[in-house]
């Protein structure tokens, strides 16, 4: 039953470039384009991950009850990283629902530690969880191991306080998206903006009397009616950031409106946000952003217009994944986090 809703979760397409990355122009777009590929098909042939048993009475696809953390979960358990010899693996999973208490928690953790050699050698570094909303602090030591040592996988985007930005990593919505054409027609709005309800911001005011903008409220599942009828799709950092992928598919670079440094963008060890998306605080108001806005060269927005198509390839989820996709990325930032430092006191036992 579980098995078949979640399948129906998951039959959603996506169309994406079929350019593999490393061939077209965009190598501003990574970190590091020079050895992105070649470190990632070393993880292709050598990445192994053993995954502890999920705690009773949970199994397989019940474990995780949001879309992307199961997509996640079922693409791992039927993917070749997957080892059954804990010996073989660079990185441990520990898979736990959400809804598990923290007493709960530390009992898995201190099972964990009790019965395997491996909790030990790092403290828990080279262990890995999935949390859609992160794992809260605790008093408790197992916890607090798990919290600071541990990999975080989350949703973005987190809440605040909950991701530590050196070693956390957070899961790219999943959301439907097409990739558009590009017209050579001039956009009717300069930037579209959907929200789930009415903010009371100076900013979000000011542009709603601005015939050059359109402000929109509509629920997280809602299409963006203008989205490719704009040249740039305006984002509150932490309102509903689901369509920022199809916003960058249907070739709307998003602008996102935040009074603070964004720490948890999904593959911000990997690409360079900057290079496809406008970071912008709220104090300067809608003129503010309008000056911003107004700016950005024609060349400068249509290499960001085309950096955020090709960066889609890495944010969509699909049902069997794909290279470069979303779960493959995922599973390469756990490979860029593999080495850590093991205590051979423990290796030896
Ligand atoms: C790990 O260390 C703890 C002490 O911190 C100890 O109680 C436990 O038995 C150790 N685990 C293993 C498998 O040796
Ligand atoms: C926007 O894209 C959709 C899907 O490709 C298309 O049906 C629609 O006509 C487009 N609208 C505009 C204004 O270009």
């Amino acid at each position: 039953m579980a098995a078949i809703l979640l399948l129906l979760l998951l039959t959603f397409t996506a169309h994406v470039l079929s350019d593999r990355p490393a061939t077209t122009p965009h190598a501003s777009l990574y970190l590091s384009p020079k050895t992105i590929f070649s470190n990632y098909d070393k993880m292709l042939h050598s990445f192994k991950i053993f995954v502890y048993a999920p705690p009773s009475p949970f199994t397989g696809a019940t474990v995780f009850t949001t879309t992307p953390e199961s997509q996640f979960y079922t693409s791992l358990l039927r993917s070749p990283f997957v080892t059954d010899d804990p010996s073989q693996a660079h990185l441990f999973f520990i898979p736990f629902p959400s809804s598990l208490s923290t007493r709960s928690l530390a009992r898995l953790i201190r099972t964990i530690r009790i019965s395997f050699p491996f909790w030990n050698r790092t403290l828990g570094a080279d262990h890995f969880y999935l949390s859609a909303a992160g794992v809260d602090s605790s008093s408790d030591r197992n916890v607090v191991e798990l919290k600071k040592n541990s990999i975080q996988i989350s949703c973005f985007p987190t809440s605040s306080g909950l991701f530590i930005p050196h070693k956390d990593i957070t899961l790219p919505p999943v959301h439907s998206f097409q990739t558009i054409p590009s017209v050579n027609s001039t956009p009717a709005f300069l930037g579209y903006m959907k929200l789930r309800e009415p903010i009371p911001l100076g900013l979000i005011e000011e542009i709603s009397d601005d015939s050059q903008f359109k402000v929109e409220y509509a629920p997280a599942s809602t299409r963006g009616e203008f989205m490719n009828n704009s040249r740039f799709c305006l984002f509150m950092y932490g309102d509903d950031m689901t369509w920022m992928v199809e916003a960058m598919a249907a070739r709307c670079v998003p602008v996102v409106i935040t009074d603070r440094p964004i720490q948890d963008l999904p593959l911000m060890d990997v690409m360079k946000w900057s290079e496809m998306a406008v970071f912008v605080g709220s104090s300067g108001g809608g003129k503010g952003l309008r000056g911003v806005l107004d700016g950005i060269e024609k060349s400068r927005y249509d290499l960001m217009m085309e950096s955020g198509v090709v960066a889609t390839q890495h944010l969509v989820w699909n049902t069997e994944p794909q290279t470069h996709d979303a779960f493959h990325m995922i599973i390469y930032q756990l490979w860029l986090r593999r080495h850590t430092i093991r205590y051979a006191r423990w290796a030896e036992q």
